[in-house]
């Protein structure tokens, strides 16, 4: 355990779609610095197999299940939270998805959902989570964007629409929240080796151009995200808010 500015010891910190890949690290990272973990899924079995790795490296995370496109499943999740773990102080909107295919194959539906997911999920889990963490005086969201909106980025468009949505949703978030004492951050995460990658059809070609990109010449690892995600959480990132970091090997650069 981390003490002191970097400790997470009594804290609550919700993650959404943390049975996924990215969700690895940052479930893992927080359960190090001593935060109780919620690890939230549409599929309980899938978050609790998260939960038990976790507990398996000595943390504590609990498995709920929560569909973030539902108002309805995200109120009964957060409460499900608040009584079994006394409230929520660190929310990680993280769950995602990204079919890929060319704009013009995108039907009405399909953008919806993704839309639906990626940017309404992240606006019904803050809504649910803010009146433990004004409660507790006390609060962090941490957002997951992506890289791909500050480059642009082909066969994506709904994604990476809702990425850009992200990183005003979390600027005008932090405005809102700032009197309240609760930050509010996004984190730009470069390529990294989910999922999320299974989508290209040659990933060795897919590798080889991930490294050209990135000034650091090795792949990112969820625990890079991870780490950075647990310092926005902790004491240390008190003065921080409004802000969008890119954790991608030296891609991006704005
Ligand atoms: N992997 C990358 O290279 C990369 C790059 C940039 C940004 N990101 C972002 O990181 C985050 C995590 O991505 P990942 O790579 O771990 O993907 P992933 O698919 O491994 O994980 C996403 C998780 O979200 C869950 N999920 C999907 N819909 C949900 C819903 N409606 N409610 C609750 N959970 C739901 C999935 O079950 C999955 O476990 C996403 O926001 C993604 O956009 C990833």
């Amino acid at each position: 355990m981390e003490a002191g500015v970097h400790s997470l010891e009594g804290r609550v910190a919700v993650v959404t779609g943390g049975g996924g890949g990215l969700g690895e690290g940052i479930c893992r990272a927080l359960a190090e610095a001593g935060a109780a973990v919620a690890v939230v899924e549409p599929e309980l079995a899938k978050a609790e197999s998260r939960a038990s790795d976790v507990a398996e490296a000595g943390g504590l995370a609990v498995a709920f299940e929560g569909d973030v496109s539902s108002r309805a499943s995200v109120e009964s999740m957060t409460e499900a939270v608040v009584s079994q773990l006394g409230g929520i102080d660190i929310l990680v909107n993280n769950a995602a998805i990204y079919p890929a295919r060319p704009w013009t194959e995108i039907e009405e539906d399909e953008w919806d959902r993704v839309l639906a997911t990626n940017l309404k999920g992240y606006f019904l889990c803050a809504r649910a989570a803010h009146s433990s963490m004004v409660e507790r005086g006390h609060g962090r969201i941490i957002n997951i964007a992506s890289v791909t909106f500050l480059i642009g980025f082909a066969d994506l468009l709904d994604y990476v629409s809702s990425k850009g949505g992200v990183v005003g949703f979390t600027r005008a978030l932090a405005r809102e929240l700032g009197p309240e004492g609760v930050t509010v951050n996004a984190v730009s995460p470069g390529a990294f080796p989910t999922d999320a990658e299974k989508i290209h059809p040659d990933p060795v070609g897919y590798n080889r151009w991930i490294l050209d990109q990135q000034s650091l010449k090795r792949r990112g690892k969820p625990q890079d995200v991870g780490n950075l995600v647990a310092f926005l959480a902790s004491d240390a990132a008190s003065f921080i808010t409004g802000q969008l970091i890119g954790i991608d090997g030296g891609w991006a650069m704005h």
